[in-house]
């Protein structure tokens, strides 16, 4: 084949000093929100290559939650970089990988825990429904509407957070149910605070036990403590320990999916300390490791154990780098105090965010927990005064931008503003971002 020259592209083929490739070298299904040329980060911001600065509140969807290149992290990478790139672990034990595993078993009340350790957040909830269903010899697995868990075959089936993650791609794998999650402020009969929600949802797992599902042929239950990509969804209080009594009452495990809410976003090391529940198998990804791909479960030795060797792993699982990643980041988690830092800036962030709302008609509903939070947009006077306004929501995004703020959207309705910044962000920053965020809702026409 005769390579043709592309626009902005060196003939003579990639080299140091030859010009970059143009954007439609990188398929079109990466969904992408800017066309950001970044060279570096550091802390809650992103620089480009023409010198320009964004206060990153997304955060690499929750990922860099100390910040971009914390140099304790890069200086951990290098160092690990240089001795070993590869310990395989299905051949040798290595260091940063014990000395992870090792604070991983008592980093969680109810341990101490075992780590199964891999790549992407996918592949470790695939690693939660294989254990359960070897460990309870039960097949079906129920999960949550509204739910975000990956889009592997197997967490496309698990997912229903939109119809773009999944309706394309039937048949996906089957034993797998969903029931209703408590969005409070999308309730019956008006938008409720979730210490006041009428949702119905424990009628629902059980209308779901009576007309889909044995309960004793349910294996796992998988939760999002606080749902993420369907709209960052902060349950009622009762929620998951009621749900803790129903799953132990029927012999079914719970699974506590962490990938977005752990590792200190919440204001908690993991969101399920806020309601002193303990999961049966916690999936843990993003946050771990300060962006090199690190995921795992969690889970009790006994639960473990139900897994022969061999039943389950993968060349990378726990990659020497990723581990050594991890453990500068857990250093960094406790010495910078940043889950105190969640809590903090998340309550100067929520008062802000409340504020802006009884200002702007447009915002509908306001929540989250530590340094999860979202704007809810809606069209005013319309409907029962809760009709999804994505339109709006693209466009405060657009204009947050502008000013050199990122934001995401979420939801199933694709109207919530996402807001995750880092963890180590400053309550300038904060000061900053919210003031930007009022200037983009008026610019936006909220
Ligand atoms: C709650 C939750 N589970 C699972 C995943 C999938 O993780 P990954 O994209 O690393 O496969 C995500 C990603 O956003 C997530 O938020």
């Amino acid at each position: 084949m005769v390579e043709t020259a592309q626009p902005g592209r060196d003939a003579m083929g990639p080299g140091a000093s030859s010009p970059l490739p143009d954007h439609s070298v990188v398929p079109g299904v990466w969904s992408r929100i800017t066309n950001l040329d970044v060279d570096r980060g550091e802390g809650s911001w992103l620089i480009t290559r023409d010198g320009e600065r964004y206060l990153d509140y997304s955060s690499g969807i929750g990922v860099a939650n100390t910040g971009h290149a914390h140099p304790r992290v890069a200086a951990a990478v290098a160092t690990q970089a240089a001795k070993l790139l590869h310990g395989q672990q299905n051949i040798l034990y290595h260091e940063p990988g014990l000395r992870l595993y090792d604070r991983l078993r008592g980093l969680l009340p109810g341990g101490p825990w075992q780590a199964f350790l891999s790549n992407s957040g996918a592949e470790a909830v695939e690693a939660s429904v294989k254990l359960s269903r070897v460990a309870t010899g039960r097949p079906a697995i129920l999960a949550f509407r509204y739910g975000y868990h990956g889009r592997t075959a197997q967490t496309m089936a698990l997912t229903t957070a939109k119809d773009v993650y999944r309706a394309a791609f039937e048949p996906l794998p089957g034993s797998v149910y969903h029931t209703a999650y408590p969005y409070c402020y999308r309730a019956p009969g008006g938008g409720h605070a979730p210490d006041a929600c009428t949702c119905d949802w424990e009628a629902q797992l059980d209308l779901t036990f009576r007309q889909l599902i044995y309960p004793d042929r349910v294996a796992a239950v998988i939760v999002e403590p606080v749902l993420g990509e369907g709209g960052y969804i902060v349950p009622p209080p009762g929620f998951l320990p009621r749900l803790r009594e129903i799953t132990r009452q029927h012999g079914i495990l719970l699974i506590a999916d962490e990938v977005q809410t752990g590792f200190g976003r919440t204001g908690e090391l993991f969101a399920v300390q806020h309601w002193g529940v303990e999961p049966d198998i916690v999936v843990i990804a993003k946050g771990i490791a300060s962006g090199l791909p690190l995921s795992g479960i969690l889970a009790r030795a006994e639960l473990m154990a139900a897994w022969k060797p061999g039943t389950h792993g993968g060349t990378y699982g726990g990659n020497v780098v990723s581990c050594a990643a991890a453990n500068a980041t857990l250093d960094v988690i406790e010495d910078e105090g940043l889950v105190a830092n969640a809590r903090e800036r998340g309550a100067q962030f929520l008062a802000g965010l409340r504020s802006l709302a009884g200002r702007y008609a447009g915002v509908g509903d306001v929540r989250g927990l530590g340094l999860m939070l979202a704007l809810e947009l809606v069209r005013p006077g319309q409907g029962d005064g809760r009709v999804p306004d994505p339109e709006l929501t693209k466009r405060i995004q657009t204009e947050a931008l502008g000013r050199r703020l990122i934001v995401l959207t979420a939801g199933t309705y694709a109207n919530v503003i996402r807001i995750i910044p880092p963890l180590v962000t400053t309550a300038d920053e904060v000061a900053l971002a919210l003031s930007v965020l009022d200037e983009s809702l008026a610019a936006a026409g909220a």
